[in-house]
């Protein structure tokens, strides 16, 4: 019976990023002993899926970093709240009601089923180009070339951010997704550098103050100038939140949907027989995607701070205590998922990969329709695929986590 002593070893194990490949070991035996408490640090870990579900269900869980007591101590900690007390204006994913709900509402229209249904074509589009030079090229990264290009794409042509400016945002949001890893202060190698930190967030912050005056002086299709005009029309939105909103979008859309196509595409090309079901019928892309969002989820943990006192999986937690909920240890709980190891896309799946509740993921409804089109076309069109390196290079990343790279071999890509 795993011990709290190693519970709290095996979280500080996860840090390493030796462990980035397949921390499932790990998410599984801290599962098994349930709750625990980081030591002295005012921080508690809810690895199962009634504790996660339920945290994330309930009122009291708030997402407003100012409410948590941390003093940044030797423990490993989700160190957030220093994080965004740094920033000027925390963005809505930090916000509770009413700020919350005035600002999803605002951008919650542009990324509807209907409206996202409707963007379906362009991305058939760049999928197949992404293709077609490929096979001109003869080599093929998986990650580099499609699973990346595919989603940053579509949130820069969405948000109205040009494309030649991509190789600075990249570095600026890869920077700031790490800022929603855990840390130890003690432990030198998991340490996040606070200055960089702060340095991409001003920069991006600078960066789109200036394409918020371009697009003022010339409007454009985009959801930039639309709350440009939101931000016109009165006390809807201050210049401030526009920024945090805009930066939001960005990083969301440069840092997650990538991780899916990359595990779903890893997690196919393990399994030669799922890849062959795939191309013969393209409707099996659906279960594909939400067993790989279970199995190897983008996002593996969600913070939350207890804005009350709370009992949850039988552990009493303070007010003012950080809970940060291990999605990927709930994913495999046995509990809901019956044989939890197995790549099953067939299961009835209640995973919690976007989250649930209030802070549901906006872009959820976008990150499935690129993946199905993304899978279906590299399943129809790549043949014989192959990974000659398994497993692949991690990112550094630990919540965010996902393949750096995915170099294939392959017999060729087939004409659109
Ligand atoms: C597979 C891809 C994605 C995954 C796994 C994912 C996951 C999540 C999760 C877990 C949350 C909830 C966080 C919390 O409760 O604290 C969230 C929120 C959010 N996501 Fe995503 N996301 C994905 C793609 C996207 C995309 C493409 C966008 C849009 C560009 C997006 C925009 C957002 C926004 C704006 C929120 C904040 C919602 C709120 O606070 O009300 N996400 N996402």
């Amino acid at each position: 019976m795993p011990t709290a002593e190693q519970s709290i070893a095996d979280y500080v194990r996860l840090l390493d990023p030796a462990v980035r490949a397949n921390p499932y070991p790990l998410f599984a035996r801290i599962r098994e002993f349930g709750p625990f408490r980081i030591g002295n640090a005012p921080v508690v870990i809810v690895p199962t899926h009634a504790g996660c579900t339920a945290v994330l269900r309930d009122p009291r869980s708030s997402v407003d970093r100012s409410l948590a007591r941390l003093q940044l101590g030797s423990m490993p900690i989700y160190d957030a709240a220093k994080t965004t007390a740094e920033q000027a204006k925390p963005s809505f994913l930090f916000l509770d009601p009413p700020d919350h709900t005035r600002l999803r509402r605002l951008v919650s229209k542009a990324f509807t089923p209907r409206v996202v249904r409707r963007l379906e074509p362009r991305i058939t589009e760049i999928v197949d180009d992404i293709l077609d030079r490929r096979a001109a090229a003869g080599t093929f990264d998986a990650v580099t070339d499609l699973a990346y290009p595919l989603p940053v794409t579509v949130i820069c042509e969405l948000l109205g951010v040009p494309l030649e400016d991509e190789a600075q945002l990249s570095q600026w949001s890869s920077v700031l997704a790490r800022s929603l890893d855990p840390t130890s202060r003690d432990a030198a190698q998991f340490r996040i550098d606070p200055d960089e930190l702060q340095r991409a967030g001003t920069e991006l912050s600078v960066y789109f103050e200036q394409l918020t005056e371009r697009r003022r002086a010339t409007p454009g299709p985009d959801l930039l100038s639309e709350l440009l005009a939101a931000e016109d029309a009165g006390d809807k939105l201050s210049h401030d939140e526009l920024i945090s909103t805009c930066a939001l979008l960005l990083v969301a859309g440069h840092e997650t949907t990538v991780n899916l196509i990359a595990n779903a595409t890893l997690a196919l090309l393990r399994r030669p027989d799922e890849l062959a079901a795939l191309r013969a019928n393209p409707e099996r892309a659906q279960g594909v995607i939400e067993e790989t969002l279970r199995f190897d989820p983008p996002v593996q943990l969600i913070p939350r701070i207890a804005a009350d006192e709370m009992v949850v999986d039988g552990m009493a937690i303070e007010r003012g205590k950080l809970v940060v909920l291990l999605v990927a240890a709930a994913h495999r709980d046995p509990a809901v998922f019956p044989d939890p190891d197995r790549f099953d896309p067939t299961r009835d799946n209640r995973h919690l990969a976007f989250g649930l509740g209030a802070h549901f993921c906006l872009g959820a409804p976008l990150a499935r329709v690129e993946a199905r089109i993304a899978l279906t076309r590299f399943a129809q069109r790549v043949e014989s695929p192959r990974l000659p390196t398994d497993p692949p290079a991690y990112r550094e990343h630990m919540n965010l986590r996902g393949p750096a790279h995915l170099p294939l071999e392959f017999a060729a890509i087939l004409p659109r």
